[in-house]
């Protein structure tokens, strides 16, 4: 990494002239540019398992959600996306659903959820759930029924293939590791995993099965949720010919020979699925919001689809593969996006990627990077979703022992690939032991920095990130050019300044 101090950049906004939209969706505007509710939301990633427990079972839960709607509401905050609190095995800690339409008890009731819904509608802070495109829990339903024999009513929910000679039926591995598919003995043919075995695929290409999910999004809106983030939209169809993918040198982290996922990836028929989830939206003037790893802006576009009838929030990661606080980079990854077909989203945290705290962290800089980076996400042109703890600088704590792994991926690639634990850790509230998280031993352990870095004292605190983070939401809350005004670039061949105006009208 290379070592930057934060003084080095420094952003800048000023207010001027004027701008136009360039989103044409539907739905109600909220200002006279045009724009829609989630252009101007601050989203705020919820992992329910760790941020409040309100049953002191270790585990977090909705009505611990719901006991925390004051502080995001203080913080700033417009929009919560909860990730997956329904019925799951938990083999990939809910994004293995069993149950689409209910709440795990772990996490409460339907009860529960609209009690939190209500009390976050008082609020004026919208509940976004995640929903599970790409496949089931093998303990879903349908896929129960599906593996009984090869002509039920839900075999064809699923990827069914008869095997190649003493093999799988390709050369597809698993983004967790091996091969892609699994031999289920009661029928003898594999069926198609891109995640662990325990979460079978979809099979899209089933019009039972397109429509079943449209339900799904139909049933949470009329429940009052305002939109999903859809879970790996870029797996969601694979090659019907099955085609071998072409094989690159080396071998992941997980032991796999590398391949290009030319064949199980990205396929055009995603966004003939994608068109259909947002013409639900729209009835219900929903936001969709995309788990999208797209390797350019083309890509990304694509994902905003023709005059933006796909996803209105297609996430950017190429933002988080910036790995330094490099003006250059920063620039020109921001130059990219602004000019995107569709209005830009900005992460740079989440449950599955490293904190920012320590991507960009220099070790001793860390609290005024961490503002640094607040600087930066939350005044650029677009949607940023926050990843809970961010605000106030939660770092990174990955296990240190392979027996303490939750995450089965960090169990299988141990040590190189070491899971994602290490971003998941309990919500710090105060310095208590247990980070005033839980009354019981969390999930988790919660790292020792929740002495120094929690919401207790750093509220107390002026110069906390939490409170840079309370004042900067505040100031872009209220202020005309945060929130419709163009973004330009200035003195773009400095090397260590990253400057931009933000401007509207005068
Ligand atoms: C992406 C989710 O963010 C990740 O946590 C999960 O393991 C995979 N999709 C599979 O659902």
């Amino acid at each position: 990494m290379i070592r930057c101090k934060s003084s080095w950049i420094l952003l800048s906004f000023f207010l001027l002239w004027s701008f136009s939209s360039v989103a044409q969706t539907p739905g109600k505007p909220v200002d006279a540019e045009g724009h829609q509710w989630w252009q101007h939301a601050v989203f705020y990633e919820i992992y329910p398992r760790s941020f409040a427990d309100s049953n002191n079972d270790g585990v977090g839960d909705l009505n611990g959600i719901a006991s925390k709607l004051d502080y995001l509401k203080d913080l700033g905050v417009d929009a919560i996306w909860i990730t997956p609190c329904f019925p799951s095995p938990q083999v990939d800690f809910g994004y293995d659903v069993s149950d689409y339409e209910n709440i795990d008890p772990m996490y409460g009731t339907l009860d529960d959820f609209d009690a939190l819904a209500g009390a976050a509608k008082k609020r004026n802070i919208r509940i976004i759930l995640d929903f599970v495109v790409n496949h089931t829990s093998d303990q879903h339903k349908w896929f129960i029924d599906s593996r009984t024999s090869r002509t039920t009513e839900h075999r064809d929910w699923y990827i069914w293939r008869d095997g190649k000679g003493q093999g799988p039926p390709n050369n597809w591995t698993s983004t967790f590791g091996g091969s892609a598919w699994k031999l289920d003995p009661a029928t003898s043919q594999y069926y198609y995993h891109y995640f662990y075995p325990e979460q079978p695929d979809l099979n899209w290409r089933n019009p039972a099965v397109e429509n079943a999910m449209f339900d799904v999004t139909r049933w949470w809106y009329k429940r009052g949720v305002s939109g999903f983030r859809l879970d790996a939209v870029d797996t969601l169809f694979e090659d019907p010919n099955l085609k071998d993918n072409p094989e690159l040198p080396g071998k992941t982290a997980l032991g796999d020979p590398k391949q290009e996922r030319k064949f199980n990836s990205k396929l055009p028929e995603v966004h003939d699925a994608l068109r259909g989830l947002r013409k639900v939206a729209d009835e219900y003037n929903g936001v969709l919001i995309g788990e999208t790893w797209t390797s350019d802006i083309a890509e990304l576009n694509l994902y905003y689809g023709k005059g933006n009838n796909e996803l209105q929030l297609p996430m950017d990661f190429l933002f988080t593969t910036v790995n330094k606080l490099s003006p250059a980079d920063f620039r020109k990854q921001i130059a990219a996006v602004d000019s995107a077909s569709g209005w830009p989203t900005f992460v740079i945290s989440n449950h599955d990627i490293v904190r920012a705290y320590d991507r960009y962290g220099d070790g001793q800089n860390n609290d005024q990077i961490a503002k640094l980076m607040a600087g930066l996400y939350l005044t650029l042109r677009g949607t940023p979703i926050m990843y809970y703890g961010e605000e106030i600088g939660m770092k990174t704590t990955p296990p240190l022992r392979k027996e303490d792994v939750k995450d089965p991926v960090g169990r299988i690639g141990w040590p190189k690939e070491k899971g994602r634990d290490g971003e998941r850790t309990p919500m710090q509230w105060d310095s208590s032991d247990n980070g005033g998280f839980s009354k019981a031993a969390p999930w988790l352990p919660v790292p020792a920095t929740a002495k120094t870095h929690n919401v207790a004292d750093e509220l107390k605190d002026p110069d906390s990130i939490l409170n840079f983070y309370r004042k900067l939401l505040k100031l872009r809350r209220t202020n005309r050019a945060l929130l419709d005004g163009s973004y330009s670039p200035i003195n773009e061949n400095d090397q260590y300044v990253l400057s931009y105006l933000r401007v509207y009208k005068d």
